[in-house]
C-alpha cells in the first residue's frame, strides 16, 4: 500500500472513533503540522519522477481535502455535542412560578430625613452629623443656658453620669456649636437626627427626631429665616401655598424666638395642609443670640444670622396621614410594609432572587 493510503486509512478511522477537542488538535498537528505526515508527502512533491508528479499531486491534494473536511465534521460534532448537555443542564421551566421575593421597606422616618435633606440641599444647605451622646456644655452651656436656667428642666434630660456631663442630646441645636467651633464662618447647615427627652404619650416618644438648621453670614436677617421656612415648607407638603404664623416665643440660643405653626383643615377626615383656620406648631426658631456666637469664637458683631429646629417625626405624620407617633418606633413590620416606602435603588431585574 502507498503512504499515501497508509496515512488516509489510518487517519479516516481516527476521525470516525470517539475524540474530544484535544484529540482533534492532536490530529490537525500530526498531520499538517510543520513535520506533519501530509505537510512531509508535499515537501517530497519536487523528488518525484516527472512522470508521476502530476499523478502524485493530485492525489496527495485529494487526501489532504479528504481529512480535513473529517476533522471539521468531527470539530462541529463535538461542538454540538457540548451545547446539547449544556442546554441539558441549564435548562430553564419558563412554567415554574415565581420564587418568594420580598423587599425591605424604608421607615417614613429615614424617607421624610431624605426629602427634608435634599429640599435644603437645593437653596445651599450642607448636611452635618453629631453624636447621641453630648456632653452638657454642647447641649446647654454654650448654648446660653446656665446650670440654673429653667429649659433645662423643660427639656426632661436623660443624663448618664451622676455628674451631669454626659447626656442624651434632648435636641439637635449642639450641632449648631460642633459646627461652629471646627470652622470658620460663614454657615449654612442643616443637621437631622436622633433626639431624647423623658416624655411619652400619642404626639411625644421618649426619642424622636428634629432636623437642626443654622445660616450665619455678614446680613442675615429674620426675612431670610422667614423665606427659607416658608420655601420649606411649601416644597415638603408640595403645596403652592401655606398659611403660616410665627409666634413670638422664648429659646436661650435665640433672641428674638419664635414658634412657627401652619395653618390645617380637617376635610373628609384628613388634613389639609395650608388651609383653614386650624394651627398646628411645627419648629422653633429665632436668631442666633450673640452669647452663643461669642462662646464659639464668632465675632457677634460682623456675624449673624438664624437657627430652626423642626420637629420631624411630626412632619412624617402630617403628610403621611400617620397618628400616632409611637407606633414609628414599635417596629412591627406589618405597620412598617403599610407606611414604608419601596426602596428606589432596588433594580426591577432583582426579582425571583430568594433571600
Ligand atoms: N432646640 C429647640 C428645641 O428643641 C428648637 C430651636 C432650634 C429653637 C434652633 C431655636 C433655634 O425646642
Amino acid at each position: 500500500m502507498s503512504d499515501l493510503k497508509k496515512i488516509k486509512e489510518e487517519f479516516s478511522l481516527k476521525l470516525k472513533s470517539k475524540l474530544n477537542l484535544s484529540e482533534i488538535n492532536q490530529v490537525k498537528s500530526d498531520l499538517f503540522g510543520k513535520d506533519g505526515l501530509i505537510t512531509s508527502q508535499f515537501k517530497k512533491i519536487g523528488l518525484i519522477d516527472d512522470s508521476e508528479r502530476k499523478k502524485f499531486a493530485s492525489d496527495l491534494n485529494l487526501i489532504k481535502d479528504e481529512l480535513n473536511e473529517l476533522i471539521d465534521l468531527k470539530t462541529k460534532e463535538i461542538e454540538i455535542e457540548h451545547i446539547n448537555t449544556k442546554l441539558e443542564k441549564e435548562k430553564i421551566d419558563v412554567t415554574l412560578p415565581e420564587r418568594n421575593f420580598s423587599s425591605g421597606k424604608i421607615h417614613p422616618v429615614s424617607q421624610t430625613i431624605d426629602e427634608i435633606s435634599s429640599i435644603f440641599s437645593e437653596i445651599g444647605f450642607n448636611v452635618e452629623e453629631g453624636p447621641d451622646v453630648e456632653n452638657e456644655y454642647n447641649n446647654f452651656t454654650a448654648l446660653n443656658t446656665p446650670d440654673n436656667h429653667p429649659a433645662r428642666d423643660m427639656h426632661d434630660t436623660f443624663y448618664l453620669d451622676e455628674k451631669k456631663e454626659k447626656l442624651l442630646r434632648t435636641h439637635t441645636s449642639p450641632v449648631q456649636i460642633r459646627t461652629m467651633l471646627k470652622d470658620k464662618p460663614p454657615f449654612k447647615i442643616i443637621a437631622p437626627g436622633r433626639t431624647y427627652r423623658s416624655d411619652s404619650d400619642q404626639t411625644h416618644a421618649p426619642m424622636f427626631h428634629q432636623v437642626e438648621g443654622l445660616h450665619i453670614d455678614k446680613d442675615i436677617n429674620m426675612g431670610h429665616l422667614k423665606g427659607c421656612l416658608n420655601y420649606f415648607i411649601k416644597e415638603f407638603f408640595e403645596v403652592d401655598k401655606i398659611k403660616m404664623r410665627f409666634r413670638p416665643s422664648h429659646f436661650p440660643f435665640t433672641e428674638p424666638s419664635a414658634e412657627v405653626d401652619i395653618g390645617y383643615e380637617i376635610r373628609d377626615g384628613k388634613i389639609v395642609i395650608g388651609e383653614g383656620d386650624q394651627w398646628l406648631e411645627i419648629l422653633g426658631c429665632g436668631m442666633v443670640h450673640p452669647n452663643v456666637l461669642k462662646n464659639v469664637k464668632v465675632d457677634p458683631t460682623k456675624y449673624q444670622g438664624y437657627a430652626f429646629g423642626i420637629g420631624i417625626d411630626r412632619l412624617a405624620m402630617l403628610k403621611y396621614g400617620i397618628n400616632d407617633l409611637r407606633s414609628f418606633f414599635e417596629c412591627d413590620y406589618r405597620w412598617l410594609n403599610h407606611y414604608g416606602f419601596d426602596p428606589v435603588d432596588v433594580p426591577t431585574n432583582y426579582r425571583g432572587l430568594s433571600r
